[in-house]
């Protein structure tokens, strides 16, 4: 059959669909990628912000495989279990904050975003409370692409042109705490839930101010709303802990996650739920939750899960997060120090240098493209070079990626 198209059949994420200028990556092991040119980059984004163990790790390779031979596949829609799945919700409780709770499971972080939203309002409807619908954002928040993480991100560009979003989203201030209590003063009762990653990712990655979070909890739980965590990016070690809500010692009522809980080796992602939401929705034995995903609970991926987060276990990549911030912060502290970076912001192992204000957003994506050519891969968003590398990258590696970074500044320089 004759095919009718002037540009390549795959579409991709986040692109411009009238190009059609890619590396075509053929290899990946440890902290590098090859491409089909034979270039070797090293990864320092962690693919998308998830690869936290590195390319090519045997033991997640095994366990996928193994689980495929056993049993490939199949469903845990009620009243179908398998073991994987049952244990790594088991472990992922055990990990998280949240004492005795559950966890749902699904396949990407968009798809846990709008998972809790809608166990957010439906535990309002189940305790009778049915005005409460209005889901709280911050600017800059990034909480995926399905409808409902279309609705709740802070980042109005992507918002744009999809027609009518979820009603009943209020956006609060990212850094001032009291445009919050105003919206609750005003609106408390109405209030579902507030949405908020505890450390902005894509946003630019923007750390909270000191007490931000802390007063968050307070105004939820005072005003009978629940406090979503979106961990998305900080789940699994990334910040020093866990997960973000331990590094900062605030504890939220469901918290998503995804990324990092397999290290994207297959996709998987999730709610973990407090024992307060469980014990509504669990209230009435004849209430049928109408939510889940065909893949929720894969087997493979629960089995890809096991193995990865034993790894960051036996390999002591949590604690390893602090080292590889510290070199990498230190690193882009020394071009504020010399005038190069304007401001650096982070925490654990991700951070972000932002350029000066002589650099426009697409300068930045000149200096990430030079640095591209030169075998760093990092991500400009906005006018910030952002780096979230695997956990396990050495120190030459890092101090690779901050001499990239120098010299891509020196030659492409600012606008003016
Ligand atoms: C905080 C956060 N939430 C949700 C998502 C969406 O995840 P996914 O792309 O797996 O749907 C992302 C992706 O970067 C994210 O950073």
């Amino acid at each position: 059959m004759t095919n009718h198209r002037t540009t390549p059949a795959l579409l991709h994420p986040f692109s411009k669909p009238a190009s059609n200028s890619y590396h075509r990556l053929v290899r990946a092991e440890g902290v590098r990628v090859w491409d089909d040119k034979g270039n070797e980059y090293i990864d320092a984004l962690g693919s998308l912000w998830y690869c936290q163990v590195g390319y090519g790790r045997r033991e997640i390779i095994d366990a996928i495989s193994k689980q495929l031979e056993q049993m490939s596949v199949y469903n845990t829609f009620a009243p179908w279990a398998n073991g994987p799945a049952e244990t790594v919700a088991e472990r992922i409780s055990t990990l998280s904050p949240l004492d005795g709770s559950r966890v749902f499971l699904c396949c990407s972080g968009s798809e846990s975003v709008d998972s809790a939203i809608k166990l957010a309002r439906l535990v309002h409807q189940l305790r009778g409370d049915h005005d409460r619908q209005i889901i709280v954002r911050r600017t800059r928040g990034y909480h995926g692409v399905n409808m409902g993480g279309t609705s709740v991100q802070g980042i109005a560009g992507n918002r744009e042109n999809w027609g009518d979003l979820l009603p009943h989203v209020v956006e609060i201030d990212p850094d001032d705490i009291e445009s919050a209590a105003r919206l609750f003063a005003e609106s408390g009762d109405r209030i579902a839930a507030v949405i908020s990653e505890p450390m902005q990712g894509a946003g630019g990655v923007h750390t909270p101010v000191d007490g931000y979070l802390e007063r968050l909890r307070e105004l939820c739980t005072a005003n009978g709303a629940l406090l979503m965590f979106d961990e998305v990016i900080s789940g699994f070690g990334r910040t020093g802990s866990w997960f973000a809500s331990q590094t900062y010692g605030v504890t939220p009522d469901l918290i998503t996650f995804a990324k990092g809980v397999t290290s994207g080796y297959q996709p998987m992602g999730g709610v973990i739920i407090s024992r307060g939401v469980c014990d509504v929705l669990e209230s009435d034995p004849n209430f049928l939750m109408r939510h889940g995903y065909t893949y929720s609970g894969h087997p493979a991926a629960a089995a890809a899960a096991l193995a990865n987060i034993d790894i960051i276990e036996n390999e002591g990549l949590v604690e390893r997060a602090n080292h590889v911030g510290e070199r990498l912060s230190a690193g882009l502290d020394s071009m504020v120090g010399d005038g190069i970076l304007k401001e650096v912001r982070g925490v654990g192992a991700v951070w972000a240098g932002e350029l000066p204000e002589t650099y426009s957003d697409a300068r930045a994506l000149e200096v990430r493209d030079h640095m591209t050519s030169n075998g760093v891969i990092c991500r400009a968003a906005g006018n910030s070079m952002v780096f979230c590398p695997p956990l396990v990258i050495d120190d030459a590696d890092i101090d690779c990626c901050i001499d990239t970074l120098a010299q891509a500044l020196s030659v492409v320089g600012g606008d003016q």
